[in-house]
Order: C-alpha cells, then structure tokens, then sequence
C-alpha cells in the first residue's frame, strides 16, 4: 500500500490564508481531469494488485480517512448509515469504514478498471456486502438517492480539472449531491486544489457549513496555510 502525493493537486490552489480568495477561479485543464487519465491509472494499479496484492495509493495518506472516521464517531453517525463514497478508486476508504462498523456502504467511480480493483480489494477483505458501482457522478442513470453520509477524498479536486468543461462539471457535481443527499445529510471533502473559503462559496446554495477537521498546517512567510482542507456540510432542503 502506497501513500499518495496528490497528483491531482498539480494544478492547485492551496493558498496561504490572506491570498486573494477568488472563489470562480478555474484551474489549467490537466489530463487528470479525464476519464483516460483514471483509467490508465487503475489499469495499472489492478495489474500490480493481482501481481503482488497491493491495493495502491492512498490519496492524501491513511490520516485523511481517519480524521473523517473521527468526525463521524464525534456526529453519532450510526452504523445502519447509507454512505456513498464518491469516486471510490480502490475503496479503500470503504474498507476502512468497514471496519469501523458502517454497514450501508456504497461506492461509485466511472473507471471501470476502479471498480475492478475496488471489487477485488472487497473481496480480499471478505466486504462481499458493500455496493461498488461503475458510474458517473455527472451523469448518472440508475437512481443514487437518500444517503446520509456522502464522501468525497480527491474526486472534485479531479473534476475541477476537466479539460471539456470545467466550470460546467463543478454544477453537474454541485446538482448531483444534492440529489444524492438527504436533507440533514452530511457530506465530507478533502480537497487540495480548493481553499476553505472557495468550497465554502461552491457549497453554499443548499448545504449549510457544519465545520473544519483540522489538518496539517504549514508556514511560509510569516503567512499559515493548509495543504489539503477537510470540510463538512450539511444538505438543507
Ligand atoms: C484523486 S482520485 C481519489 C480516489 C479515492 N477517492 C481515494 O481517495 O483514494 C479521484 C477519483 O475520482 C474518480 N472520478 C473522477 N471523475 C469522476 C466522475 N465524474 N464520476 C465518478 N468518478 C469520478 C476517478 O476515477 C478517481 O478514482
């Protein structure tokens, strides 16, 4: 198992806290904003699985899980909770909340190579009961409603990067949670190309902002930023 560097953040934004705040600032295209890009990815992430059993990167590191984990402890989200893990990757993150006792748990990624590894990581595991499922979050067929939990570690960081239409994909994102979400639902991002003020600005129309897990904070300057912010939000109807 790997410890990501967070390759999606390459077209970032993780600014010091008294930079210019522009919530509509668009990053470059990149390609990791592309379903190839994913797929290339986890192609090979599932060779090397079924090579040696590695389930692959860990984006943003195993902290990043456990201080969302901590949270939901905190909040009393109970174990019968329906949570979507948005852009699943290899599922780890629905390996962990496994194991913490969450036994409603359903994960989406467009990649189907994603979705392969992520089955063959459950399956592994004996987690034969959670849900993966081969989807796009901006477009999405089958139904995907009623959670009460949704998660996000790195997938809108991706979206915002699309190369086709990026500010188009941010509203089909925005659209889509709210469908998915119940109200009073909660949903968690980690982000590393998003400020705290910029989610707060992208979230703010139907979500209510609940708070800020800590993270690791750096100083450069005299000036304190964060290399990956980690917010939680609340659907209001
Ligand atoms: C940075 S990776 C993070 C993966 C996982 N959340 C984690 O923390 O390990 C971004 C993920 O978002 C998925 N993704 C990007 N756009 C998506 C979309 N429109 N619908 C579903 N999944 C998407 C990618 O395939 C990839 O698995």
């Amino acid at each position: 198992m790997e410890v990501a560097t967070p390759e999606p953040c390459s077209g970032g934004n993780n600014s010091l806290t008294d930079e210019n705040n522009d919530s509509d600032t668009d990053f470059a295209p990149s390609d990791l904003g592309t379903k190839e890009y994913w797929e290339d990815v986890y192609q090979k992430e599932l060779e090397t699985f079924k090579d040696i059993g590695d389930v692959g990167e860990i984006w943003f590191g195993e902290e990043s899980m456990s201080r969302v984990l901590r949270w939901m402890e905190k909040a009393d989200i109970p174990e019968d909770a329906a949570i979507l893990d948005i852009g699943t990757g290899n599922a780890a993150f629905l390996v962990e909340l496994a194991k913490h006792g969450y036994r409603n748990l359903t994960g989406i990624d467009y990649s189907p190579a994603s979705i392969e590894l992520a089955r063959n990581v459950l399956k592994m595991e004996e987690l034969t009961d959670i849900i993966v499922k081969e989807m796009d979050f901006l477009n999405y067929q089958e139904e995907l409603k009623c959670f009460d939990v949704c998660i996000d570690k790195g997938t809108f960081d991706a979206i915002s990067l699309n190369p086709d239409n990026t500010k188009k994909s941010k509203t089909l994102y925005i659209e889509s949670l709210k469908d998915a979400l119940k109200d009073k639902g909660f949903f968690s991002i980690t982000s590393c190309n998003w400020t705290k003020e910029q989610l707060l600005e992208k979230f703010s129309d139907g979500f209510e902002f609940v708070q800020e897990l800590p993270t690791r904070s750096f100083q450069f300057g005299g000036k304190t930023g964060n290399t990956v912010t980690t917010l939680i939000f609340k659907r209001v109807i």
